[in-house]
């Protein structure tokens, strides 16, 4: 049978992941779901209508859909859901300025998602992600290894732009992570990052390298401050593409995502953002990486940070 994702929220980061999902190739379907009529109908249909160019059967389906689940039947035998609903940050807010707005939407969303499409692994993005995502498999009921959200492989990705900026060299030479929260308590991980196989620490000075761990920990905020009216989605709808595709492949990469942590690092009962092992279970394993005690101390302060808030979003 072919593959089948479902993209809930047709915003910009919904949009843009339907497109790279749908460009991809990989799925017979990918559908596209908004509370606005015709918002993912009309999305869709302009996207069918690249795949001649783009030369790509993949078919969008776009839906609108209601808190009460009508529209729902769409997503059924979804393999992976990615779940983008919610308000986006204007500038001056943190993410956890959208905690009880975006706690509405996403738990009406998993519990229609739950309803529907009950086997599918379910990735979200929506803001404040730690405590989104915590929601999402409280509302869904789903086993938390089926439950996971994006933060790790956008950090990341941000965190190499930045190195490879700096030092003039191409991005694939470069090798970074980031863990933690996707927020004040994210932990860049310098002593994982590496320049053509080389520590960063030897061929970049250690002001610079914590200047470039500021920007990496504020990259969302500086998009968000020069649009004015949103937040990023290109690099971000990247990064849960491609985790949706290594599920639907059952492909065993290792990505930094936020996963249930029940033991590692010596943590329990939080979702953190850690690297994880992606097939079609979701999150086969959480991947433990060395770290220095520093970067350690920082992963443990950052589960205590989100384990509060997490343990808050059963009430919203
Ligand atoms: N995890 C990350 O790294 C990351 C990065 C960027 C943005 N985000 C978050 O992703 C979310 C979406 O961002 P965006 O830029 O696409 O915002 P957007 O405003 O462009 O789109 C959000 C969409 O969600 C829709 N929506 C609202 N309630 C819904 C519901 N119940 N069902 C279906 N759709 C619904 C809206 O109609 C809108 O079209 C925000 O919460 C943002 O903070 C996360």
């Amino acid at each position: 049978m072919g593959k089948k994702v479902t993209v809930v929220g047709a915003g910009f980061y919904g949009s843009t992941t339907a497109q790279r999902l749908a460009e991809y190739d990989v799925f017979d379907t990918v559908v596209l779901t908004d509370i606005i009529e015709g918002k993912p109908e009309g999305l869709a249909l302009d996207l069918n209508q690249s795949r001649p160019i783009e030369g790509f059967e993949t078919k969008v389906v776009g839906a609108t859909t209601s808190a009460d689940g009508s529209g729902y039947e769409v997503i059924a035998g979804s393999d992976v859901v990615v779940v983008t609903a919610g308000l986006p940050r204007k500038p001056g807010m943190s993410r956890m300025d959208l905690l009880e707005v975006n706690a509405k939407i996403v738990r009406g969303v998993s519990e229609n998602v739950a309803r529907h499409a009950p086997d599918a692994v379910v990735i979200v993005v929506s803001n404040p992600l730690d405590e989104m995502t915590a929601l999402t498999q409280l509302a869904t009921g789903f086993p938390r290894s089926r439950v996971l959200g994006q933060a790790g492989v956008l950090d990341t990705a941000r965190f190499t732009h930045f190195v490879a900026e700096e030092l003039g060299v191409p991005v694939r030479s470069v090798k970074t992570l980031t863990l933690g929260s996707h927020g004040d308590t994210m932990v860049p991980v310098p002593s994982q990052c590496t320049v053509d196989g080389k520590p960063l620490a030897d061929v970049m000075p250690a002001d610079k390298i914590d200047e470039l761990v500021v920007r990496t920990r504020n990259g969302g905020a500086e998009v968000v401050a020069l649009l004015k009216t949103g937040s990023a989605y290109y690099a971000p709808s990247a990064a849960a593409a491609r985790m949706a595709k290594a599920v639907a492949e059952d492909s065993g990469e290792v990505w930094p995502v936020c996963a249930w942590v029940d033991g590692e690092y010596g943590i329990a009962g939080v979702y953190l953002g850690v690297q994880a092992e992606l097939g079609a279970t979701g999150v086969r394993k959480v991947v433990e990486t060395p770290l220095t005690e520093p970067e350690l101390a920082s992963l443990r302060e950052a589960a205590e940070a989100v384990r509060a808030k997490q343990a808050d979003v059963a009430g919203l």
